[in-house]
């Protein structure tokens, strides 16, 4: 690249470590680390982590319930993160936890530096104290009668009922919800953080409102006019109250230094959590973490959801501003993921749980492909339907990328070894033509997160390639010794086409790119290996043996994802509901009632050939089926109608070889003569008409040959 080499610093949101991680962390995970492959593959530098947000009073009382200390029930969370970060193919440097040292450290050296900028006050605050726990309660573990409608049962700030909101002191007969005792107000001293000091009102205003390095604004238009509307018009002043940073003993936190028995609020040390685990990764690389987060050329960049904006558009950057570290460069938010229309809540996710979805064998790259499809730059949240994960995935990823590969290396393989042609740029391919101004497309959309527009470019690059290959049909030109050159360029350009595509979803799909470095025995891709500089070539000159490089979905899988309501447990603590045990796979399609035997007399009665797919085209006014033309090897092709529309693209099909019943009495159909049946394996359920999967004949096999 001709762009000189960034430094970056990435985070994703710490989590909570309360529970599993929901589809809703992964999704965040996703977005963050396509960005982070694509920024790596472009030949910069990035430091990528994350961290366990472990402090706070829920996860304190949480710990308590279960009989652990704090930080055995955080050790336990932490111990569960690796098979996800692994299993989703997240490429983090280093996950940390916020109650480790350097994070101890470096909260209460950034406090040392707000009150010397004379930000830190000192207040009395009366507050709801259990006195059986000895604790002070926060406003979630108090609960009374609503001031305003009088109903009971109701929560320290809101009423579920009337939808008013109050202070836990205005509750009529207030009880502590974790002990069931009358709370008495007492008085303490708590920490501020003078968030209304013009200072700081000043700075808010400009960061908010400013870019990157690169001339972006920094937040997104929504997030930013949301910041405004926080901060007030008024010059002097605003309208950002103080913010109360201290919690009494007992907590699970970091110390306040030289004040006895007060800590840290989690969310005044969570984020710094996001240095600590740089610091940590620094220390295991032998990186100098203070001259890499001094050094003003280093980008910080954060990933986070839409829920957490005032803390990192507000609190955060006033923090570390004023708690002389360099501020953020971006804060990407993203919206939220609901699973088909539905809210997920916060504490027990969407009912997908994302272990089991690896545990059930389903591909993680389905579903970054999935999620990369739907993602944009705004703050929009995402649907996980089904239906359409299916027909994605199939058609986009199977039908026509990984199609372009299996069809073309056939050819390559049997009559030329495995070499690709060597080709002279030749300006009239309408392959290699379109991929400078492609590859440039690509990269702004991977480098502006439209994830969604970087794959319908790739598509459509994708359509071209498998048009380009009909048109010129190799399996005729194979027919012909006399036109062997032509076969070679044809497949050849083919393969480098889908080269280069493996390169251009390379941030999506990177264990499949790795694969397909291997069939090529290129490996490394950067993204210079696109060769659109004049003199690169590609680096891609034969080719090894064909192997599967994806299966379709089946979309049985998702019985046996979507947890059934019974299983789930309502947490006593907000935690996340635990991942049920014995999550047990769809089984095989027709594995049971299987139909009575037949003699191999009856079986030589039906008439199955090999027929190649020359044409195929949707029936308009029919959404199930496909008018398909046949070779047979006889003087005139079949036409076909087959009800597989669901599950392929026509175009996808033209030229593979697949097995016919040739002596089935021809159907007059509302739609034309069917003149014999293609079979297809399926998974037998009405509800799911994208299960079904044609089958495949190994290279050599000629239209006409007879099965038996
Ligand atoms: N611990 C805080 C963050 C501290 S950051 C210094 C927290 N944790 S969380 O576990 O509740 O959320 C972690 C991230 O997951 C947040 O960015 C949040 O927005 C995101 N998501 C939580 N639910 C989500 C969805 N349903 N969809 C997408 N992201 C979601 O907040
Ligand atoms: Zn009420």
């Amino acid at each position: 690249m001709t762009a000189p080499a960034r430094t970056l610093f990435v985070t994703t949101a710490l989590p909570y470590a309360n529970g599993p991680f929901h589809i809703g962390h992964i999704m965040e995970y996703i977005q963050a680390d396509i960005w982070v492959r694509f920024q790596r593959m472009r030949g910069h530098t990035v430091h990528f982590v994350g961290a366990d947000d472990a402090h706070g009073a829920p996860i304190m009382i949480a710990a308590e319930k279960e009989g652990l200390s704090p930080q055995d029930f955080v050790a336990r969370i932490a111990a569960g993160r690796k098979a996800y970060l692994d299993g989703f193919h997240l490429s983090f440097d280093h996950w940390h936890s916020t109650d480790s040292p350097e994070n101890t450290e470096l909260s209460q050296s950034i406090y040392r530096s707000l009150k010397a900028h004379g930000l830190i006050d000192v207040r009395r605050v009366e507050q709801f104290f259990d006195p059986v726990k000895g604790m002070f309660l926060p406003d979630r573990y108090i609960k009374g009668e609503c001031p305003s409608c009088g109903a009971r049962d109701q929560y320290g700030d809101a009423c579920e009922v009337c939808g008013s909101v109050y202070l836990p002191t205005q509750l009529k007969h207030p009880y502590s919800a974790l002990s069931g005792a009358q709370p008495e107000l007492r008085a303490s001293d708590h920490y501020f953080f003078r968030l209304s000091d013009p200072r700081c009102q000043a700075f808010l205003r400009e960061w908010t409102a400013g870019t990157d390095r690169h001339g972006e604004l920094r937040l997104q238009p929504e997030v930013l006019a949301k910041a405004q509307e926080w901060l007030g018009g008024g010059e002097e002043g605003g309208s950002l109250a103080d913010w109360d940073i201290s919690r009494d003993a007992p907590y699970f936190g970091i110390e306040i230094p030289d004040v006895p028995d007060k800590y840290f609020y989690v969310w005044l040390d969570a984020p710094i959590g996001y240095l600590a685990s740089l610091k940590a990764h620094c220390a295991k690389r032998g990186i100098d973490f203070g001259a890499l987060l001094a050094d003003p050329t280093t980008e910080q960049v954060h990933f986070i959801g839409k829920d957490i904006i005032y803390f990192h558009v507000l609190f955060w950057p006033a923090t570390l501003k004023f708690g002389g570290h360099k501020t953020p460069d971006r804060v990407n938010v993203h919206g939220f993921i609901t699973v088909s229309g539905e809210k997920m809540s916060k504490s027990r996710g969407t009912g997908i749980s994302p272990l089991r979805y690896l545990e059930i064998g389903m591909n993680p790259e389905w579903l970054r492909y999935y999620i990369a499809a739907k993602l944009n730059a705004r703050v929009e949240d995402v649907d996980f339907n089904p239906d359409d994960f299916v027909a994605r995935v199939n058609s986009d990823l199977i039908g026509k990328y990984v199609n372009i590969a299996s069809r073309a290396a056939n050819f390559v393989n049997r009559y030329f070894d495995g070499r690709l042609a060597v080709l002279a740029g030749d300006p009239a391919d309408p392959l290699t033509m379109r991929v400078a101004g492609l590859e440039a497309a690509v990269a702004a959309a991977y480098e502006g997160r439209e994830f969604g527009r970087a794959i319908r470019l790739i598509m459509a690059y994708a359509d071209e390639v498998n048009q380009y290959f009909d048109a010129r049909k190799p399996w005729e030109l194979a027919k012909d010794p006399a036109r062997r050159d032509a076969l070679h360029e044809v497949c050849s350009r083919c393969l480098l086409a889908f080269h280069r595509m493996t390169i251009l979803l390379a941030p999506i799909l990177p264990a499949t790119a790795a694969r397909v470095e291997a069939f090529f025995g290129t490996p490394g891709l950067r993204w210079e290996d696109l060769g659109v500089r004049a003199g690169t070539a590609s680096p891609a000159q034969r080719i090894g043996r064909y192997e599967h490089l994806m299966t379709r979905v089946d979309p049985k899988s998702f019985d046996a994802l979507f947890e059934s309501p019974t299983a789930t447990v309502e947490p006593a603590t907000g935690a996340a509901a635990p991942v049920p045990e014995g999550a047990v796979a769809a089984s095989p399609a027709g594995a049971s009632d299987a139909p009575a035997a037949v003699s191999i007399d009856e079986f030589e009665r039906l008439d199955l050939r090999i027929a190649r797919i020359v044409a195929a085209e949707t029936v308009a006014g029919s959404d199930r089926l496909l008018r398909l033309e046949l070779d047979l090897g006889e003087a005139r092709t079949r036409n076909v109608f087959s009800g597989i529309r669901a599950a392929y693209d026509p175009a996808g099909l033209v030229g593979r070889m697949t097995v016919v019943v040739a002596n089935l009495a021809p159907r007059r159909m509302k739609f034309g003569v069917s003149e014999g049946m293609v079979l297809s394996a399926s998974a037998d359920d009405p509800a799911q008409p994208a299960a079904l999967f044609l089958l495949d004949v190994d290279a050599g096999a000629q239209p006409g040959m007879k099965v038996q």
